[in-house]
């Protein structure tokens, strides 16, 4: 079947896809987004968090045609560019990016977090991240990375994707 989606701001559309297959999968394998990641396809580890319509999901759970017609925004979509959002650069900054493999989906749960809460507590920390899972940090180094970005993100930096 084709899926049509509006993809971090731009039509497109994937030919061929069969009914099993994930959004997760269509994003990455047929429309070039490796952002979002795979590590667990089970809806447990929050590595291919995406927005979709608006909503925090897990890319790996949604069925690509479940998908269709409806507004999907990735990690690359918070970039602007090669400038990164300033969620993604207070991860950096904060040195909570080891592997990696967990930051996509951190990152647009912060966004997603932060859209809602702009000064969150550290217990509505963990609790909007709960559902992110990395195994190299230890998470305080993530918590640091939320604060700072807590401190930057402007009302302005979070439009847009929801
Ligand atoms: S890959 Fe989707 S939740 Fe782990
Ligand atoms: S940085 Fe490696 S899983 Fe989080």
């Amino acid at each position: 079947m084709r899926i049509t989606m509006t993809v971090n701001g731009e039509a497109r559309e994937a030919d061929d896809v069969w009914e099993g297959e994930s959004l997760l999968y269509v994003l990455r394998e047929r429309l070039g987004l490796p952002g979002s990641k795979n590590a667990c396809e089970q809806g447990e580890c929050g590595s291919c968090s995406v927005y979709l319509d608006g909503v925090l999901a897990c890319a790996c759970l949604v069925a690509a045609g479940q998908a269709q017609g409806r507004d999907v925004v990735t990690v690359e979509g918070l970039a602007d560019g090669d400038e990164l959002h300033p969620v993604q650069q207070a991860y950096v900054e904060a040195g909570a990016v080891q592997c990696g493999f967990c930051t996509p989906g951190l990152v647009v749960a912060t966004h997603d977090l932060l859209s809602r809460r702009p000064d969150p507590t550290d217990p509505e920390i963990r609790e909007a991240l709960a559902g992110n899972l990395c195994r190299c940090t230890g998470y305080e180094k993530i918590l640091d990375a939320v604060r700072l970005a807590a401190q930057r993100t402007t009302p302005t930096d979070l439009e847009g994707s929801r």
